[in-house]
């Protein structure tokens, strides 16, 4: 398994991830027994880093990945995080909560989720405007004393947060959408401070949540409380030009011979040493293909004719709707 170095120190892990969120929320029905299955061939072909988180569920996802490593924890970096709070009464409508007591407390119930003692890294979901930074980040740096948590993350802060959160404890991984259709990590200053500190970005819904695989022809191939029905990309118009798009990641997929899945895979990793990505899949033919993104090597013509059918912005529509877009941090 190819790995990469998490951070400025490591430890090394599989440079292709495996995101379980979909496994239990938000993409379609739910196939445990598959989605279990999954996990444990990805443990057997050497992926070691899962990811979690609690509000995936919520709550159900951090409990069936600690079900997928029992008996297997040394073979598994569990990642999970934190921070962003679901509403039972209305399953739509999202909260940040960065306070230190809430730290604390979120730790404590993923640990007995996940059935661990310790999680290897732990993500702040989303900054929460109204706590200061170094005041969350101290409250997470007490859970690594504690020997609760190996190492610290966060997810969606700008680079300036980044560099305000490192200062109080060091940060080993930042976690954003990256992907062909969602390039601002390279845009906003984000990958730019990653690289001057030395931490990891780990790009999620690399394959653009299903949509670069060219398997999703159509709004209607989904069920329908699937979270994409509201996803601007996913929607009328938008959909039918990004449909244009990855066709012609499709066609260079085939001169390549490889898959579109594994081409947009591989284009993640092309973006430097410090990118590792988590695509998601409950399925393990999925995995395997997706793991297939290993060996395929772009140069720097293939790049530039990806970046020819597929410019940076060329996507139709935001990536989030504008009440999760509005919890980014830029
Ligand atoms: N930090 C954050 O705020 C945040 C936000 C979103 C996601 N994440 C993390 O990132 C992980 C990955 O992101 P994601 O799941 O949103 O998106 P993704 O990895 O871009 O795409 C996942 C979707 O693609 C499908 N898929 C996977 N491999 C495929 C293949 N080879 N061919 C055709 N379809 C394929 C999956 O369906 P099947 O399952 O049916 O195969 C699933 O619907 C998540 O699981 C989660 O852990 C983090």
């Amino acid at each position: 398994m190819q790995t990469r170095t998490l951070g400025r120190h490591g430890p090394d892990v599989s440079a292709l991830g495996l995101g379980c969120m979909g496994m239990s929320a938000f993409y379609g029905p739910r196939d445990d027994a598959e989605s279990l299955a999954t996990i444990h061939h990805a443990l057997d072909r050497g992926l070691t880093l899962l990811d979690t988180a609690d509000m995936y569920g919520p709550y159900l996802n951090e409990e069936l990945v600690g079900k997928a490593i029992e008996g297997r924890r040394a073979q598994a970096f569990i990642a999970t995080k934190f921070g962003i709070v679901r509403d039972p009464a209305n399953p739509q409508a999202r909260g940040v909560n960065g306070r230190p007591e809430y730290v604390r407390a979120s730790c404590d119930a993923s640990l007995k989720r996940l059935g661990i003692e310790t999680i290897d890294l732990y993500y702040q979901h989303r900054v929460d405007p109204n706590v200061p930074i170094e005041e969350t980040v101290g409250a997470m740096a007490e859970l690594v004393k504690a020997g609760k948590v190996r190492h610290l993350g966060l997810s969606e802060a700008s680079g300036t947060t980044l560099e305000r959160a490192y200062k109080v404890h060091p940060i080993a991984a930042l976690q954003s959408e990256f992907s062909l259709w969602t390039r601002d990590p390279q845009s906003n200053g984000m990958l730019d401070a990653c690289r001057k500190l030395g931490v990891s970005l780990v790009a999620y819904s690399p394959l653009g949540r299903g949509f670069l695989t060219g398997a999703i022809r159509s709004p209607e191939d989904f069920d329908a409380d699937d979270y994409r029905r509201s996803n601007p990309r996913f929607i009328g118009d938008n959909f039918k030009r990004n449909l244009l798009l990855v066709d012609k990641i499709k066609a260079l997929a085939a001169d390549k011979g490889c898959s579109p899945a594994q081409l947009a895979l591989a284009w993640v990793l092309a973006q430097g040493p410090e990118v590792l990505a988590i695509p998601g899949t409950k399925r393990r033919s999925r995995l395997d293909e997706n793991l297939g993104a290993l060996d395929v090597q772009l140069g720097a013509s293939e790049l530039a004719a990806i970046d020819a059918v597929f410019p940076p912005d060329a996507a139709a529509g935001e990536r989030y709707a504008a009440a999760m877009m509005h919890m980014v941090n830029v």
